[in-house]
């Protein structure tokens, strides 16, 4: 079955043809990151604007360069949440004109659902039931994945996702948007033992996390240097930093891995790309847990992983009519059509 999949939910506007659920056809990305960089961050608007410009080149690209028409393709899928709503809202309309024009189905699928079906495509045999660290810029959770569509969280950030944690601990250091990419490279030849962070408390569910502390903590750390004329250090900081906030990550992950009896773990979203993230649960997971993370380009948003998710969606009936609307909320439990 081959799906055309769609994806707008934040600043790249992004569509792929993929067979069967793993193999990727074609995935074309347009970033409108260097524009959002002159503001520190995305601006929705923007956002809608440039995937209403980009989206008619950037679907016809993932068709040429998959070598089909519409003709060979058997549905549409879209992001349809969460994310910004201006541009979900994008997408959404696009696939939905597609599918009636062409008469295809139309395959809603939850953006987080598709950052973890990004390893269906790196890792050909993976099948549910594993667990989860989903981490982007938008969200931190650990979640069950007990089958393809049947998730449940059982821990999630209180305040700041690790990507947002990242994005404004390297703003404070004057490092663009999006600036955990960069802060990453960065602490790579940074002394990781530099500083001392504090371990965030969190009340109540033991797998939850919280950021806001650790990024008020390094805030706070470049104020007084610079007020005192000290030089700021940015690649020891980079490295204490991140040290701290991966350490939060691995050791609830691996707890709940362990308090729940999983074997096989799993990362997805555009931090699980983290260097040191990566190293980390390699050499935590050696001898004890399968590990399994995406490869890097299927790490940040993109169209492969919406037509992952797709092919799985659609087995399951999950599938939309010309009434599908877009939200800005939506937890990942939550079927459409269920009734769920
Ligand atoms: O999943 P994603 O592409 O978009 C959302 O759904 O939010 O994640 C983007 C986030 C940004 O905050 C970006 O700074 C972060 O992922 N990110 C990284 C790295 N690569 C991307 N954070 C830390 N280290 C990286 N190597
Ligand atoms: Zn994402």
């Amino acid at each position: 079955m081959r799906i055309l999949a769609i994806e707008s939910s934040c600043d790249e506007t992004a569509a792929a043809v993929v067979e069967d659920g793993r193999n990727v056809l074609s995935n074309i990305v347009a970033s409108q990151v260097e524009e959002h960089k002159l503001y520190g961050g995305v601006v929705p608007e923007i956002a809608s604007r440039r995937h209403a410009e980009a989206i008619v080149g950037v679907v016809d690209e993932a068709l040429s360069a998959a070598d089909c028409t519409l003709d060979d393709i058997d549905a549409v899928a879209v992001t349809y949440a969460p994310g910004l709503i201006g541009a979900l809202l994008v997408g959404v309309n696009f696939a939905k004109g597609l599918s009636l024009a062409a008469d295809k189905p139309l395959i809603p699928v939850h953006h987080l659902r598709s950052h973890i079906a990004s390893n269906y495509i790196s890792h050909k045999k993976l099948k549910p039931p594993f667990l989860c660290l989903v981490v982007s810029g938008g969200h931190s959770h650990i979640v069950e994945v007990r089958d393809y569509t049947d998730m449940k969280v059982i821990g999630r950030t209180r305040d700041d996702a690790a990507g947002e944690a990242f994005d404004k601990a390297a703003r404070a250091m004057g490092i663009p948007y999006p600036g955990g990419v960069e802060l990453d490279k960065i602490a790579e030849s940074g002394d990781d033992s530099a500083f001392s962070m504090p371990k965030p408390h969190v009340d109540g569910s033991e797998y939850d996390f919280s950021f806001s502390g650790l990024k008020t903590a390094v805030i706070n750390l470049i104020h007084s240097r610079e007020q005192k004329g000290e030089d700021i250090p940015v690649a020891d900081i980079c490295a204490s930093y991140r040290r701290a906030v991966v350490g939060c990550l691995t050791d609830n992950f691996l707890k709940a891995a362990f308090d729940l009896g999983y074997t096989t773990l799993v990362t997805a979203g555009g931090v699980s790309a983290n260097s040191l993230l990566r190293r980390e649960l390699e050499e935590r997971c050696r001898g004890r847990f399968d590990l399994y993370m995406p490869d890097k380009y299927l790490c940040g948003d993109n169209g492969a992983m919406v037509g992952a998710q797709g092919y799985y969606e659609y087995l399951a009936g999950h599938t939309a009519g010309s009434d599908l609307n877009a939200a800005a909320t939506l937890p990942i439990s939550e079927n459409i059509n269920s009734g769920k």
